[in-house]
């Protein structure tokens, strides 16, 4: 099955919050942010702004009926600016008038003045300063300290990877509409909808049952609105309830750019041992993670990142340790991976750093060390039901390796000016919210009397096909056909306290609390089928919306069945909760079983690079990817597809840079380059794993919204190889994004001290 959504969004009918049709008298809000990175607010003048046509309020921290506060992890955030500023595009005043231009032509009225301050803006600088958001994590397994005496090589180096910008296609946004009781109802585009119903809650001090929070479906989110859905809400919200109108918030591009924060910047030291047969025999880390002014979801981001430092291999000794610093900032936050990425990015640095100092491909020593059934993770859990070896064997074979190898060698002799070179990305990412109590969701279906269904969960569409898989287990669970079910928007008070939809979570979470739901209506359903049909229930399935008798057909259609059970006075509605079981993690010990279940898969990645130029091209990635059995194929190979080329934007060519001021410099598009369908490598192969699904993966189809865009990776290491063999010996950076200056640097730059070092060998035998 499609996407249920394919032909509306062909044919544009699909609705998003703009497109929301409009109360009368509604007014729309532009938010005034703070023009430098640090400082104390001297003086805000409104005066003249308030005279503009059409403004009807501008509200600032002082208007906040209830808590100036909007963070969610730590309460370190305020929803308007009071007395400090802490980056630049922080609000610090929401404009209302009759029209959206009036709104933002009375925004340039506005006057601040701010004593400023030297603004942080690099995570080492942070640290130094001791500015952290919490004290630093520490992920320990085995001894390191011991295991460097038996390592025959050991090496040091220094990976960065830089931020990325989400650029969903639907820029951030809300609409509230002032409802009885004192109440507002709104429709956001959030992941987190009982986020926004929590925080608007708190900051307007109303309780959460008076704010309805509506979700219709995202044009994208990324994890960029997992968390930062929640201001522009809140404030619409506040603007709402002040005015009594209904508020439309609506960021334009430049300005959801530079006010919301991104992927984060981690920039980290590594040291690896190894044994003389190229087994990892320790690995120790420091991750600084640029985490902007606030906490926002750092924090968790953070650990995420501990958790896949050893990417998909096995390691005895392995010391991580992350600092999350606090810098002058927009916030950074959850970006598709979650930390994850930036983890395994310096683990295949460090693997590559190995390798290149002994010369062999850094896939030797990355196979060596694959994970295995029952190998440790760093975090206590073991793996099962272990792919990595298999996923890696099958992409060797059938992208026949060996000949590529060869085919690439050859090229490069020949090749004065341009040269290739390969990767493998072996990928482990597990599935579950770190944070234990998050993995539990809720689903409410109804039968009409007509026999149609309509159901609601959690969980929240922004293309990555949740709903059309719900709607799959509808159809199996009940026999339904696609054209009687509906699925309903995603509403706070229809799925009370939901979690976000993230982690890549949501449709096993959701999808287990609807198959619940399912299978309670069809076993009160089966039990009027056997009443009337005289039938033991057991002896009863449904196929086809009929009621079959032990393979057999009979007479009992699905709507006759529903009207005799309303007859019955039966009810046809259920709601069910999930909660994953298995699942604890203890963050004092940092030790526990915090995932259902790993997501394994191996990328072979080739790029050619122009010497000349500093240009390059991905021209292939092929993939061996668990699956587990795939219950939509379309949309996980389109789900494998967006992430891939997604990962590699922000390994080659995505570059956020910020002034030493905290301004964001690459703030439109015609500064940040994202992944066109130009830069879709020409071959795109997707094999998936043949294998037995998870139990804990909704109908056994694992989870697949995230850890394909960490294939990407392969690409930077592609572009590097490539490089490689042109300038084998001189030393280079890892540093991502790996663009076409860096290229060329690599190839013909000055060569720096501290790039050196990550090429000098200490050894100590
Ligand atoms: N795919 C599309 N098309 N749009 C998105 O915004 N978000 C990604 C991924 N795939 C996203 C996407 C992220 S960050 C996550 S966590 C998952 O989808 C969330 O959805 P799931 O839990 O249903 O997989
Ligand atoms: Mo996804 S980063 O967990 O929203």
């Amino acid at each position: 099955m499609k996407h249920i959504d394919s032909k509306t969004h062909t044919r544009g009918q699909s609705t998003y919050v703009d497109d929301i049709p409009l109360v009368e008298g509604t007014l729309f809000g532009a938010v005034f942010d703070s023009p430098s990175a640090a400082g104390s607010i001297i003086d805000l003048n409104i005066e003249s702004a308030l005279q503009m046509p059409g403004v009807v309020a501008i509200l600032t921290w002082s208007d906040v009926p209830g808590v100036n506060e909007i963070g969610n992890i730590f309460p370190d955030e305020p929803l308007l600016a009071e007395g400090s500023v802490h980056y630049m595009g922080q609000p610090v005043a929401l404009i209302l008038a009759e029209t959206e231009s009036q709104a933002r032509a009375a925004r340039a009225h506005i006057k601040i003045e701010i004593a400023e301050e030297k603004p942080i803006v690099d995570a080492r600088a942070a640290r130094a300063a001791g500015q952290l958001i919490h004290p630093p994590r520490t992920f320990q397994l085995g001894d390191t300290e011991k295991a460097w005496a038996q390592c025959a090589h050991i090496f040091e180096g220094r990976a960065e990877s830089g931020g990325q910008e989400h650029l969903y296609i639907e820029t951030q946004g809300a609409y509230a509409i002032p409802g009885e009781y004192g109440g507002v109802k709104l429709f956001s585009s959030t992941q987190g909808p009982t986020q926004v119903q929590k925080a608007t809650s708190r900051a307007l001090g109303l309780p959460m049952h008076l704010i309805e929070v509506d979700v219709a479906r995202l044009g994208g989110g990324f994890g960029g609105k997992e968390d930062q859905a929640t201001p522009w809400a809140v404030l619409a919200a506040m603007g709402a309830l002040s005015t009594g109108k209904p508020v439309k918030l609506v960021l334009h591009r430049m300005d959801d750019m530079r006010m919301t924060g991104k992927r984060h910047p981690y920039d980290s030291d590594f040291k690896i041992g190894l044994a003389k047969d190229l087994s990892i025999v320790a690995f120790q880390v420091q991750f600084h993670q640029n985490a902007g002014a606030v906490a926002d979801l750092s924090p968790a981001v953070l650990e995420r990142t501990l958790f896949h430092c050893t990417n998909s291999y096995s390691i005895p000794n392995v010391l991580a340790t992350a600092w999350p610093c606090r810098t002058n900032l927009p916030p950074n936050t959850a970006f598709r991976g979650f930390g994850g990425p930036q983890g395994m990015f310096v683990m295949e640095s460090a693997i590559s750093t190995a390798a290149e100092a002994l010369g062999v491909h850094p896939s030797v020593i990355q196979k060596k060390n694959l994970l295995q059934e029952g190998s440790q993770f760093p975090y206590g859990q073991k793996a099962s039901q272990c792919h990595a070896e298999h996923c890696w064997q099958e992409a060797e074979e059938a992208y026949q390796l060996e000949a590529l190898r060869s085919e690439i060698q050859a090229f490069n002799e020949k090749s004065p000016l341009v040269k290739k070179g390969y990767s493998l990305m072996p990928i482990c990412f597990g599935i579950s919210f770190t944070k234990t109590a998050l993995n539990q969701a809720s689903a409410l279906a109804h039968i009409y009397l007509d026999g149609s269904l309509g159901f609601s969960t959690g969980a929240v569409e922004m293309g990555q096909g949740v709903n059309t898989k719900l709607v799959q287990v509808v159809e199996k669970t009940l026999s339904l056909r696609r054209a009687k079910i509906k699925v309903e928007t995603t509403n706070t008070t229809r799925a009370a306290n939901t979690s976000p939809t993230a982690a890549s979570a949501g449709a096993d979470l959701n999808g287990k609390a609807l198959e619940k739901a399912c299978l309670a209506l069809r076993e009160r359903l089966l039990r009027v089928a056997s009443s009337l049909l005289k039938k033991p229930q057991d002896q009863l399935t449904l196929k086809n919306e009929t009621v079959y008798c032990q393979g057999q057909a009979s007479q009992l259609h699905w709507e006759d069945l529903v009207a005799a059970a309303w007859e019955r006075r039966i009810n046809l509605s259920q709601q069910s909760h999930y909660a994953t079981p298995t699942l604890h993690f203890n963050s004092e010990t940092n030790r526990g079983e915090p995932f259902a279940y790993h997501v394994y898969g191996t990328a072979i990645t080739t790029a050619s690079v122009d010497l000349v130029r500093g240009t390059y091209t991905v021209d292939k990635v092929q993939v061996v990817h668990d699956f587990g059995e795939s219950m939509n194929p379309v949309i996980d190979r389109g789900q494998t597809e967006g992430g891939i080329v997604q990962g590699i934007g922000w390994m080659t060519m995505e570059e956020v840079i910020y002034n030493e001021k905290g301004r964001l410099l690459t703030n439109a598009l015609s500064t940040y380059k994202v992944p066109d369908i130009y830069a879709v490598p020409k071959t795109l192969d997707i094999k998936f794993l043949k294998v037995e699904g998870h139990s804990l993966a909704i109908m056994k189809s694992k989870a697949v919204g995230e850890p394909p865009l960490m294939y990407g990776i392969g690409a930077y290491f592609a572009i590097r190889n490539a490089i490689r063999a042109a300038v084998p010996q001189k030393p280079m950076a890892y540093s991502a994004p790996m663009t076409p200056e860096k290229t060329l640097l690599a190839l013909y730059g000055p060569i720096h001290q501290e790039q050196s070092q990550g090429l000098s060998e200490k050894a100590i035998n």
